[in-house]
């Protein structure tokens, strides 16, 4: 009964993913950022055992997942005049609010915090399954804590196979990069971190500038914001600029390229990640091209930069925690 895979638009397997999640199952589903692995949000056990299949720590905190906007009175307090404009600008779509819980919603969820964060994902299949189940879902990545998050259904049964229940098959994710996360628990709106909604467009939305969380000491607020996330097993360096190349005594190395490089001479492997230049492409590509690097046994991976602007801040966010040796 371990790691099935139903395709995401087959009515039975919604009809089959909605009774799991019911039964207190963990049910993986495609969203339109990635893969989520999904339990009854109101089900404290269930949500258990995600932070255990994950091997997650518990003092970090899942995302509720809702079928519909109208939805969100039952498991946060909206008390931030911006929280409706951004539901309404966004949703559904990849950003996560973070709001005042309401008490219905376990402490496990929210490790212990006085806010949850929220989304209505964009993906078809994942509204009609949380919709099925007549129940909030409570999903992070359907990665292992602290791995490159999964785009696609056979990379959450290659991560998590037999501990999951059901996997949703729904294709490739659209956006690649996880939800923006906006805290408005507080009065000043704050960028938890970055992703597939970007800065600019929740500041036209709001008409105010959106404050950056300080970097995390301790516990941290957003551990998406830990500095190493995201990770992959080779180390990974980004380049000051566009990739050159390699001098022969760098041994064998993975170049993760925008557009393709003018000079790739020497590198064991290449992935591009804008052949046309844009940044949501990149961004769609980049969690399964630094998969395909990292299975490579290389000794390095080295990534060009791109263009902090749009959905590159996000791109940029994950390269960089990546990169990050703990
Ligand atoms: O795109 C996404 O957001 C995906 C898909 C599946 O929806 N989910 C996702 O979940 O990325 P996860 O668990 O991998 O990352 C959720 C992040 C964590 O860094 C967590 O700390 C933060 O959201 N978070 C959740 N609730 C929070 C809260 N109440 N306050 C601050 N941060 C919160
Ligand atoms: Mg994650």
């Amino acid at each position: 009964m371990s790691g099935r895979v139903l395709p995401a638009d087959d009515p039975a397997a919604i009809s089959e993913g909605a009774r799991l999640l019911q039964g207190g199952g963990l049910v993986a589903f495609p969203t339109e950022t990635v893969y989520g692995l999904g339990a009854n949000a109101f089900e404290a056990r269930a949500v258990a055992r995600v932070f255990e299949v994950k091997a997650r720590p518990s003092f970090d905190p899942l995302i509720v997942h809702l079928s519909d906007r109208a939805d969100l009175g039952s498991v946060a307090v909206v008390a931030h005049p911006g929280a409706e404009r951004l539901a309404e600008r966004f949703w559904p779509g990849p950003l996560t609010l973070v709001l005042a819980r309401r008490p219905e919603i376990p402490e496990i969820v929210t490790a212990g915090l006085d806010t949850v964060g929220v989304r209505v994902p964009a993906h078809e299949a994942a509204r009609k399954l949380i919709r099925a189940a007549r129940t909030p879902v409570a999903a992070p990545s359907a990665n292992p804590f602290g791995y490159v998050s999964p785009t696609t259904a056979p990379h959450v049964a290659e991560l998590l196979g037999e501990a999951v229940d059901l996997i949703l098959d729904g294709g490739p994710c659209r956006v690649g990069v996880e939800s923006t996360i906006v805290s408005l628990a507080t009065g000043t709106p704050t960028l938890l971190r970055p992703g597939g909604v970007s800065r600019e467009e929740l500041e036209e939305a709001l008409g105010t500038p959106v404050a950056t969380c300080p970097p995390p000491a301790g516990d941290p607020l957003a551990p998406g914001q830990l500095a190493r996330h995201y990770a992959t097993r080779t180390p990974l360096r980004i380049l000051p600029g566009p990739a050159g190349p390699l001098s022969s005594d760098s041994g064998r190395v993975g170049l993760l390229a925008w557009r393709g490089p003018a000079a790739d001479t020497g590198y064991a492997a290449l992935e591009v990640l804008a052949p046309d230049g844009r940044a949501t492409t990149a961004a769609a590509r980049l969690f399964a091209a630094l998969r395909r690097l990292d299975a490579l046994g290389l000794d390095a991976i080295v990534a060009e930069p791109c263009e902090e602007r749009g959905l590159g801040h996000a791109i940029m966010d994950r390269l960089r925690r990546c990169a990050a040796r703990a």
